[in-house]
C-alpha cells in the first residue's frame, strides 16, 4: 500500500497563454482559481482549489505532477524511498508552496525528467465547483483529478521506480501493434481510479494525454460537440477501452499533446482479488483515427 493518495495536480509550460485559457475554460469546463504575475494561472474542476497550474514558456509540455499524501509521516516515508534509490530531492521553499496552494512539499526528479512534487495540506476551495459547461460535473475528488500518460525512456525501468519506489500498483498492460507502431503501455494505480498514472515509450513530449472524467455520459458527448465546432484536432472519435472500460475520446490541446474526455471508468476496489492482465488491444470498440473512419464511411457511401 502505497502513502500516496491520489494525483493531485498537473503543471504545463505552455507558449500560447490565450488559447489555453480559452480552451480549459470554454472546452473542458474547468474553472480559474488564482492568477500569477507572469500571466499564468491555475485552475479548478472540484473543491480543490487547483488541480492544473498553467504557467507561460516554450516547452508546450508537461513540467510538473502533484502527488498527495495525508501528512508529514507519509511524506517522509515516500521520500525516504526516493533518497534510498538515489535521486536528489528539494524542500519546495515558501514560494513554491504558496503557489501550489498546499502546506508543504518534496521535490525531485522521476527517471524521464519530469518534477514530481510528494505534499499534503491542499488548500480546498471556499465555494463547491460548477462548472459553466459541464452541467454534472467532474468525477474527481478522492479519486484524484483524472490520470495522465508519462514518457518514460526506460517503460521497465520507470514502471520499478513508480510502484517500488512510490508505491504505485501495476494495474494492467497493453501491448500490441497498431498500425506498424508498437504501443506498450503500463498503468498504475494508488486508489480505486482504474489508473492515475500510466508509462509509454517512445513519445515525442514528456505527456502523451491527461485524463478528465465525467458524472454524465452527455457531458461527454456535449464537449464532443464543443471540441468539432471549435475545429480543434481530434485524434480518436468516440470508443472504449477494455482495460479501464473508460468510454472517450482524444483530442489536441493548444501544446501538441493530447486530452482524453471520458465517463464510466471502472474502479479497482480490492488489490487481493485484482487480476494484472496484459491486453492485446488499445480499444473494445471505436477510439477511430477520424481521417480513417471517415474515409471508410466515404467509400461506402459511393458504392
Ligand atoms: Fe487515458
Amino acid at each position: 500500500m502505497t502513502e500516496i493518495k491520489q494525483l493531485g495536480y498537473l503543471g504545463f509550460e505552455v507558449a500560447d497563454l490565450k488559447a489555453w485559457e480559452h480552451f480549459t475554460t470554454d472546452v473542458l469546463g474547468l474553472g480559474q482559481s488564482q492568477h500569477f504575475a507572469n500571466g499564468g494561472f491555475a485552475l479548478r474542476l472540484d473543491e480543490y482549489q487547483q488541480r492544473f497550474i498553467i504557467q507561460p514558456g516554450q516547452a508546450d509540455d508537461l513540467v510538473c505532477v502533484g502527488l498527495e499524501v495525508e501528512n508529514k509521516e507519509a511524506l517522509t516515508a515516500v521520500i525516504s524511498r526516493v533518497q534510498a534509490a538515489g535521486i536528489a530531492v528539494g524542500e519546495g521553499d515558501s514560494k513554491l508552496v504558496e503557489q501550489r496552494q498546499v502546506e508543504a512539499l518534496t521535490t525531485f526528479k522521476e527517471p524521464g525528467g519530469v518534477q514530481f512534487e510528494v505534499y499534503y495540506g491542499p488548500q480546498m476551495a471556499a465555494e463547491p465547483f460548477q462548472s459553466q459547461v459541464v452541467a454534472h460535473g467532474f468525477k474527481a475528488g478522492a479519486l484524484g483529478l483524472g490520470h495522465f500518460v508519462l514518457r518514460a525512456g526506460d517503460l521497465e525501468a520507470s514502471l520499478k521506480f513508480v510502484t517500488d519506489v512510490l508505491g504505485f500498483r501495476l494495474s494492467d498492460r497493453i501491448i500490441c501493434d497498431i498500425g506498424g507502431y508498437h504501443v506498450n503501455i503500463a498503468f498504475t494505480h494508488c486508489n480505486p481510479r482504474h489508473h492515475s498514472l500510466a508509462l509509454g515509450e517512445k513519445l515525442p513530449k514528456h505527456i502523451h494525454h491527461f485524463m478528465l472524467e465525467v458524472n454524465d455520459i452527455d457531458d461527454v458527448g456535449q464537449c464532443w460537440d464543443r471540441v468539432v465546432n471549435e475545429g480543434i484536432t481530434v485524434w480518436n472519435a468516440i470508443g472504449r477501452h477494455p482495460n479501464d472500460r473508460m468510454l472517450s475520446f482524444y483530442a489536441e490541446t493548444p501544446s501538441g499533446f493530447q486530452f482524453e474526455f471520458g465517463w464510466g471508468g471502472r474502479e479497482i476496489l480490492d488489490d487481493d482479488t485484482w487480476d494484472t492482465y496484459v491486453y492485446d488491444r488499445i480499444s473494445d470498440w471505436g477510439h477511430e483515427h477520424p481521417a480513417q473512419m471517415f474515409k471508410k464511411m466515404f467509400k461506402k457511401q459511393k458504392s
